[in-house]
């Protein structure tokens, strides 16, 4: 028996070598660990699975654990009921073990007890959560070296916003179509769902929203409801938690309400009628995320009511149940005499301590709309009593779509870092989005969602690291960039020591470079129009002011950026003095902020001793060095890595450099034209003219 186990699992070895990797199975891959004495060790310590639970989430841990050990460590083991077996590993919920004392419901801990390993929480996701942590230590050979090991999440809502359309197309998706096939739904299950819940678990998302947050009404009917309820089914015994995302003139669009006015009682009803209904049918469903009066969707404000009477009438409605109301703080109203970066502000702040206990404010990680690097929205710090949640965006909507390589861990942890001085220092966004600043129960970290119907996922393989980070760094953002891009690469790609440097270095280096050749020293919204991709820093009308690059970057003959001093839009006065202090002066505002406070004359010197049209310049230039280092870099991987994936990275990454050589030129030639000086030396003039770089642009653009 033991002897034809072995000849399968060689066959089966074999076979895959022989296949290419296409990506699919992300960062769960249960392959032979290849250090033979390891999984001598490891199979002496795992003889047996069990537990005393029928719960479907211990179960999906038993079956994870099962097929992660047998795989790993190409040992047949079994899972049963609990009888204190030598070497068993046992999972189970209880919450008065002394070892769970301070964790959240979500900890784990896994500890060695009478010669057994125990999996224990307070709840069954924090079983399956502890489960994925031992296969994550057994895939990179750190498992069993401490006799008690916990870690409990930071963040209670770690969710995945989906953009995703009804007919199949993402808003903001750059691989493939949406995953959730709507027509086929309730009846056909594509299995796939199951390896997205289980990716998810992996890395702690215990909550998804399906849908475009510009809301299809549909998504509220009584035929899209039970497809919902059939994806809540799959994801219930992965620990996730189902939400929608819903268009505020449902009452209107669905029911002929004649109005859609949050104090209006028959659109009270209408909202209480329909949120038991939803309850009715998935009993667990998470509740609602609401764009409202932002960017055309309706809203309470279209009936003269606060975005809080929007949100308390959903969340009463909710509140019987059980559910969540997120309502999102994108807004901005067009002025083009104003500064978008103050509109969430101005709506938002007068309304703390407005919103109902079972709401939350969802806001984005900067003031404008995820550029490569924006400052902290200035409502941390500002909404003391309301719990707000952070949003980030996965999907690479301003970082080169699935083109390029962005490895976003030190974006998202650059914000968490970032100190609000709310209540003096050390009052970070992450300890505000985490609720322990000012004392909320509530807590969570919206990521936008990278993936799609692409064989790998995500586009570009290295964008699965993005999906990753969030997911890990919603569970502890203490974790550093550098750890997770290893936890990752080791997971996902290679072990190779030499490799997983390489690897590591340009993932760290990657969002960087890519700021360097797009928007250096703080340029911001200079992309190109609607599609968002390319450089167009010549626009100058659109559908609305705040809409164009001209608007952000005040380009003029004296300088460049945007003054948000006391002297131009005073957005600086948002935030704490502190803050005001660090990036009020020009003269030393680091530079990554500059032009994002600052009006920056050409000829100023900078911190580098560089002017600033010389240091402005040369970024494009050094960044451009930086994508051919990049590939360069990458070459040296080539042995080490699954072949399929190495030739669609090396592809991408060429691309990647044709894009960095597109904004250069554009960039530079365009502001050339204001700041009137030469390219600095070494570098050599783009060789093309900036009309023909506009054609590449608008090429882009054609319908
Ligand atoms: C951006 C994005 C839109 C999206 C919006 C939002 O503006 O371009 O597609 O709908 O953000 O977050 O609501």
């Amino acid at each position: 028996m033991k002897k034809k186990f072995v000849i399968l699992l060689t066959l089966c070895l074999v076979v895959h070598l022989a296949w290419a990797d296409d990506g699919y199975r992300l960062w769960l891959k249960y392959d032979l660990l290849p250090n033979a004495a390891l999984r001598e060790q490891y199979k002496r310590q795992i003889n047996t699975i069990e537990t005393a639970s029928n719960d479907p989430i211990i179960q999906t841990a038993a079956r994870e654990l099962q097929a992660g050990v047998q795989g790993l460590l190409g040992k047949n083991i079994t899972i049963h009921a609990a009888k204190g077996e030598k070497s068993a590993l046992v999972l189970a919920v209880n919450p008065t073990d002394k070892a769970l004392q301070g964790l959240a419901d979500d900890g784990f801990v896994i500890v060695q007890r009478k010669q057994q390993w125990l999996i224990t929480a307070k709840t069954a996701n924090g079983v399956l959560y502890g489960s994925f942590a031992l296969l994550r230590q057994l895939k990179v050979g750190e498992a069993f070296k401490q006799t008690s090991y916990s870690e409990s999440p930071k963040i209670r809502l770690r969710m995945l916003n989906h953009w995703d359309n009804p007919l199949g197309t993402i808003e903001r998706g750059y691989a493939g179509s949406s995953l959730w096939k709507w027509y086929e739904l309730p009846e056909v299950i594509d299995p796939r769902y199951i390896d997205y819940a289980r990716a998810n678990a992996s890395i702690g998302i215990n909550a998804v929203v399906l849908n475009n947050v510009n809301a299809s009404a549909r998504f509220l009917t009584k035929e899209y409801l039970v497809k919902v309820k059939a994806l809540a089914d799959v994801f219930r015994p992965y620990g996730i938690k189902v939400f929608l995302s819903l268009n505020f003139a449902s009452p209107k669009i669905l029911d002929k309400i004649p109005s859609s006015d949050p104090l209006d009682n028959r659109v009270v009803e209408w909202w209480k009628n329909k949120t038991d209904e939803i309850y009715s049918i998935i009993p667990d469903f998470g509740g609602y995320l609401v764009k409202a009066n932002s960017e055309g969707e309706p809203g309470p404000q279209d009936y003269g009511r606060t975005h809080a009477d929007g949100a308390n009438m959903l969340a009463s409605a909710l509140a019987p149940h059980k559910g969540l109301v997120i309502w999102r703080a994108f807004v901005y109203a067009a002025d083009p005499k104003g500064d978008r970066f103050k509109e969430a502000y101005k709506d938002f702040k007068p309304l703390d301590g407005k919103f109902a206990s079972n709401a939350l404010v969802q806001v984005k990680n900067g003031p404008i709309d995820f550029q490569s690097r924006e400052p902290f929205h200035p409502l941390f710090g500002n909404m003391p009593q309301t719990p707000l949640a952070m949003e980030f965006q996965l999907t690479q909507e301003y970082l080169g779509f699935s083109t390029n390589w962005v490895f976003e861990a030190p974006l998202f942890k650059e914000c968490l870092e970032s100190d609000t001085y709310a209540k003096g220092k050390g009052s970070t966004v992450a300890k505000v989005i985490d609720g322990s600043l000012d004392n909320h129960a509530l807590s969570a970290m919206a990521g936008v969602a990278n993936t799609g119907s692409d064989r790998n996922w995500t586009g570009h393989t290295m964008a699965q690291a993005n999906w990753y980070a969030f997911g890990r760094l919603a569970w502890n953002y203490d974790l550093t960039s550098a750890q997770i891009a290893e936890e990752w690469i080791k997971q996902s790609l290679t072990q190779q020591p030499q490799a997983v440097a390489v690897i590591a270095e340009l993932m760290l280096k990657s969002r960087e470079i890519y700021v360097d050749f797009t928007t250096p020293l703080g340029l911001h919204h200079v992309m190109g129009q609607n599609i968002h991709f390319g450089a167009e820093p010549w626009l100058e009308k659109s559908a609305r002011p705040d809409w164009t690059a001209i608007y952000y970057h005040r380009a003029d003959s004296v300088g460049l950026g945007f003054d948000r001093t006391s002297k131009g839009s005073n957005a600086l006065s948002l935030y704490a003095p502190e803050v005001q202090q660090l990036w009020g002066n020009p003269q030393s505002c680091p530079l990554p902020y500059l032009l994002w406070f600052h009006h920056v004359p050409w000829t100023q010197k900078l911190s580098t001793g560089n002017t600033l049209w010389d240091e402005f310049s040369s970024r494009y230039y050094k960044g451009v060095a930086s994508v051919a280092w990049m590939q360069s870099q990458w070459e040296q991987t080539k042995p080490y890595i699954d072949q399929a994936i190495f030739s669609d990275v090396k592809g991408r990454l060429a691309v990647q450099h044709r894009e960095a050589l597109n904004w250069r030129d554009a960039c530079v030639l365009y502001f050339q034209q204001y700041a009137k000086k030469p390219i600095p030396k070494p570098y050599e003039k783009p060789t093309r003219t900036l009309d023909e770089l506009k054609k590449i642009v608008e090429i882009y653009q054609l319908k």
